[in-house]
């Protein structure tokens, strides 16, 4: 049975993951490969449900507690429902963002225990692990000023924002095998897509 390749993408808010998952999965459908495209929160009727909840600024006072469930709820859900059976059929799943979001956002981030996100993960991705991590990282501020309206997460303070690259660099060294580090503050959208295709290219047939 042919099992396919699990890439994710992550990085702080405009690290360019939406840009490159997409322009990612254009050029793997170009080269012939059948291709998944999803994203975090989201990529189920229930999970996007959930990421109009999370990213709603009308729910400013969510507690973290909260935010850490709804962002775990809809990964079980996508895993379950896309993620999984993608695979099985041979799939290149590109989803943007996964569990080490949770643990840099809501980890490093907000300060919920590690191990608690480690366990509780495990849940949500039934011990599924990607192939393959671009960690796409921008310096905080730059990252903040790309893009156009702010949602709930975005507009949590600067010092927040920076916790989650911190963590993010964290994460990134304690599996450098796994996880790949490219920068694009001040690196042109092409250039960055090359490294990304390169890295991919070990992992993808
Ligand atoms: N390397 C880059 N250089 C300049 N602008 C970029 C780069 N990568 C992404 N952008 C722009 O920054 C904005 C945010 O990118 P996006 O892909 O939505 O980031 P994310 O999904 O990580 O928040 C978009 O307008 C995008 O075109
Ligand atoms: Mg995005």
């Amino acid at each position: 049975m042919s099992r396919g390749r699990f890439i994710t993408i992550e990085g702080p808010e405009g690290s360019g993951k939406s840009t490159h998952s997409r322009l990612l999965c254009e050029f793997l459908r170009g080269s012939g490969h059948k291709v998944l495209h999803t994203r975090e929160p989201g990529g189920t009727r229930l999970g996007e449900a959930i990421r109009q909840v999370l990213l709603d600024k009308k729910n400013k006072n969510m507690s973290d507690g909260c935010e850490l469930f709804l962002f775990l709820a809809a990964r079980a859900q996508v895993v379950s429902e896309v993620i999984m059976p993608a695979l099985k059929k041979g799939y290149i799943v590109v989803c943007d963002r996964f569990h080490d979001a949770t643990v840099a956002y809501q980890g490093y981030g907000a300060g919920l225990d590690l191990k608690l996100i480690d366990s509780a993960g495990k849940l949500a991705t039934g011990g599924l692990k990607p192939d393959l991590t671009i960690l796409l990282d921008v310096e905080t501020s730059a990252g903040l000023k790309r893009g156009g309206i702010k949602d709930r997460m975005e507009v949590k303070p600067v010092r927040f924002h920076k916790k989650v690259r911190d963590g993010y660099f964290k994460i990134a060294k304690k599996e450098p095998r796994r996880i790949k580090v490219i920068n694009t503050g001040g690196v042109p959208i092409a250039a960055v897509q090359d490294k990304i295709r390169r890295a991919v290219s070990h992992v993808v047939q």
